[in-house]
């Protein structure tokens, strides 16, 4: 994994992050009982919408724990789903590893194999995408973020409730003194209210690592807060 950077540039590719976090840094819920499943705490349709938005017909990168947690096959893109092993992808037919008509297709991988795939995107497949989007979990995130050159971050106002059985998967972004040296904020809010269940509050970021890393670096936050880049005054549009 270290020469991914270089493996990236060299293909022509960029990695984009995409993420939804609370302010302390949860990403995700696993039961924590059998059978252990994973999903997001929270219930934010308008963040499942800009996801689906942002990563359209593009190749997405995630976890084997992600990949499960999802309702179903995220239509158009390329799920490039890294796992140690190659057990739990025995039970996938071929027509979930081609490509469908709509460009969706699942393409296990492992950290040696990585860069074949993105050989594969960049060179032969026919709309050659640019960007490459990693989309969780935890883990994957941790691996990849140093790569990554935007970052497409939903906070979510959630808080666990008393009596909730499950445990949090926590993700803590890069620290805020990265974001102020080397990232911009070149989108900031402002905050809604989610439709969903519970009405929970969210926030859309944009940030792009700085060209020049130097550049207004003391103020690249602006009037922001701690490591997630929360607005210290929530602007509410309810
Ligand atoms: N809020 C969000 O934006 C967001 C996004 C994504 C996921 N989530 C949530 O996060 C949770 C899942 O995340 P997670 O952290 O538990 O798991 P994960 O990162 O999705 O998956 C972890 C697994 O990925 C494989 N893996 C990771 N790095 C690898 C590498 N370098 N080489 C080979 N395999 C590698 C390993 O699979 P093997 O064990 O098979 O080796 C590892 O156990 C769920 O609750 C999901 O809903 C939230």
């Amino acid at each position: 994994m270290q020469h991914l950077g270089e493996e990236v540039a060299r293909l022509g590719l960029e990695l984009a992050c995409i993420v939804a976090v609370s302010p302390n840094g949860t990403i995700g819920v696993t039961s924590a009982e059998p059978p252990y499943a994973q999903s997001l705490p929270w219930d934010v349709p308008e963040d499942l919408a800009n996801f689906q938005r942002v990563t359209k017909h593009c190749a997405l990168i995630m976890g084997r724990k992600t990949f499960l947690s999802l309702p179903r096959l995220l239509k158009g893109r390329i799920h490039i789903v890294l796992s140690s092993t190659s057990n739990w992808a025995s039970e996938l037919s071929s027509t979930e590893l081609q490509e469908d008509d709509e460009g969706t297709a699942i393409w296990p991988a492992t950290a040696d194999t990585l860069a074949y795939h993105l050989t594969q995107l960049a060179r032969h497949h026919p709309q050659r995408p640019r960007t490459v989007f990693v989309i969780g979990g935890s883990a994957v995130f941790a691996q990849f973020a140093e790569f990554c050159t935007r970052w497409y971050i939903t906070i979510v106002n959630w808080q666990r409730g008393e009596g909730d059985m499950f445990k949090e998967v926590h993700y803590c972004l890069p620290p805020a003194s990265l974001f102020q040296q080397e990232m911009e904020v070149v989108h900031n809010g402002p905050w809604m209210r989610s439709r969903g269940k519970g009405n929970v509050e969210y926030v859309f970021l944009k940030i792009e690592r700085r060209a020049s890393a130097a550049e207004n670096a003391p103020t690249a936050l602006g009037g922001t807060d701690a490591a997630y880049g929360l607005p210290k005054e929530k602007e509410k549009q309810d």
